[in-house]
């Protein structure tokens, strides 16, 4: 007996363990590995314990199934009491109700209460508002650490970014983002045209960072600082900023203020305000 105690020990212990073991960072994956392994797990317990326990005798097995079957599928269904109602042949019977669907109804009255306890009156697990907030705030974190990790810039010595790399990135945003309103060529649609020398909030790289960052919602234009790292949107002023005087054919006419940039200076300092 102390063979099959130190068997039930270890199979016990493997079924507390293995899903533990299991465990990834991803929770679809998590439960899908604690599932299948749990269920590997009872498979080879109950394999164990016919052949262990039981002596590889599986006619009690055998019997107790047959019990069930002949319960759930009473044999003498179909001479089930005739209620003496003839309709052209068709005879109302009284069947009685199949035990799989008692217990079934039976199954949803034992959910509900659980469900019950669970989410309404003990409050263990989040209800599907609560879920989705937490999983909201847990974004917007994750957001703000992959953000911060773009790297912090000094917002107060904004530097025009002239490379390559750089402008390029800008690029891809601004397609992604702002040709909707702006204009594939930032000619100007329902924002104005950003590639001519006249601004409505100022055309200093500080200027134009800030309205991107700020955006204008009065006018339609969100902010983008949720959206953006602060370098991203250093990126996107400097594209928009390298794009002055390219003049796309159809572009909207001027808006706001003319503001020349300074001439290939490396970078914009405070005193080139307009003004
Ligand atoms: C939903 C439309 C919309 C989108 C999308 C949008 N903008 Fe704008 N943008 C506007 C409008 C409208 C204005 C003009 C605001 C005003 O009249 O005061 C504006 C103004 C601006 C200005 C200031 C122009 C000036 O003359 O001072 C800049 C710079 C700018 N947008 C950049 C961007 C960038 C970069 C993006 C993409 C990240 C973007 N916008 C996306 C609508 C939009």
């Amino acid at each position: 007996m102390t063979i099959t105690r130190s068997l039930t020990l270890l199979l016990l212990t493997l079924f507390i363990a293995l899903p533990a073991a299991a465990q990834t960072t991803d929770p679809g994956t998590q439960l899908g590995m604690i599932t299948t392994v749990s269920f590997l797990v009872f498979v080879v317990a109950t394999l164990m314990f016919i052949l262990v326990i039981m002596g590889g005798d599986v006619d009690p097995i055998a019997d107790l199934y047959a019990k069930i079957k002949n319960y759930v599928h009473p044999p003498e269904t179909e001479v089930a009491e005739d209620l003496g109602h003839d309709f052209d042949g068709i005879r109302e019977l009284d069947n009685r109700i199949p035990p799989w669907f008692n217990y079934l109804f039976l199954g949803t009255v034992i959910f509900a209460f659980v469900y019950l306890l669970d989410y309404h009156v003990f409050g263990i697990s989040p209800l599907s508002g609560a879920e989705y907030t937490a999983e909201v705030q847990n974004a917007e974190i994750l957001k703000r650490i992959s953000m911060a990790a773009d790297g912090e810039i000094d917002e107060n010595a904004l530097a025009v970014l002239r490379d390559e790399p750089s402008l390029k990135l800008g690029a891809e945003n601004f397609q992604k983002y702002c040709v909707s309103c702006h204009g594939a060529q930032a000619g100007g649609l329902v924002g104005p045209n950003l590639t001519d020398q006249y601004w409505i909030h100022g055309g200093t790289v500080k200027d134009v960072y800030s309205t991107i960052k700020m955006g204008v919602p009065a006018k339609g234009m969100i902010s983008w600082q949720l959206v953006f790292s602060q370098k991203q949107m250093q990126q996107l002023a400097s594209f928009v900023l390298s794009l002055q005087g390219t003049n796309p054919p159809g572009g909207k006419g001027p808006e706001g203020n003319l503001y020349v940039q300074p001439v290939a200076a490396a970078k914009d300092t405070a005193a080139a305000k307009n003004q």
